[in-house]
């Protein structure tokens, strides 16, 4: 069955989560991507990975610039599947815990919503303030999916590439979106081995 995604990379660190998700998705021809990266996301691919814009664009299906608030996907008529922000900032989670939907990232998630279709929010930041957890219960409490890309250390990665591409996994999963490639699924503890 087709999806079509929409993906979002905002200015927190971590832009290789949104970057390897979209290599992901390239590689499932039933998946459409339309990306928008807002300005402090570009910066932070830029130094984090290394990547110009022509590459990063290259990466999705369709790319809408964050200021064109007339966008295809500002649109509930624009059928998706979703929306992931990858990574997600907590000033663009703010905009959607409140409803300002001042740029491209934050009108799509805010028509994801209220369209009652699946966003999921990679937000990153530490230590956390009260406004950050009471806009990550805001926007649980509207059925969004706070996702924070904390790592599993329990699957033992062995760099920070096996690190990314579990997180990825669990995020296509929630998609229905066969990960299966990036994901040891957990056996269950060797009891001889918690002993040790
Ligand atoms: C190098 C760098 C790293 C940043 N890391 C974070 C972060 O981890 N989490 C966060 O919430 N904001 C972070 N910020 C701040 C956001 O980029 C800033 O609040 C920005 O206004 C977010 O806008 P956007 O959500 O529209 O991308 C970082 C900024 C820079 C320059």
């Amino acid at each position: 069955m087709n999806k079509r995604l929409i993906i979002a990379i905002s200015g927190a660190t971590g832009a290789a989560y949104g970057v390897r998700l979209l290599e992901e998705l390239s590689q499932q021809p039933e998946v459409e991507t339309h990306l928008v990266v807002s300005g402090p996301g570009m910066l932070n691919v830029a130094s984090e990975l290394d990547m110009d814009r022509a590459t990063l664009r290259g990466l999705a299906d369709e790319v809408h610039d964050v200021r064109n608030i007339g966008a295809s996907i500002a649109s509930g008529s624009f059928h998706s599947d979703g929306m992931i922000i990858a990574p997600c900032s907590v000033k663009t989670l703010a905009c959607v815990a409140t409803g300002v939907a001042d740029n491209l990232i934050a009108r799509a998630a805010d028509v994801v919503l209220k369209e009652r279709r699946r966003l999921v929010m990679l937000v990153r930041e530490t230590p956390l303030n009260l406004v950050h957890l009471r806009n990550m219960v805001t926007v649980t409490e509207m059925g969004g999916i706070i996702f924070p890309p904390v790592p599993t250390l329990y699957m033992k990665p062995a760099t920070l590439a096996d690190m990314i591409d579990h997180t990825v996994g669990r995020l296509m999963e929630l998609f229905d979106l066969d990960a299966a490639h990036l994901l040891e699924p957990w056996q269950g503890m060797i009891r001889d081995q918690s002993r040790k």
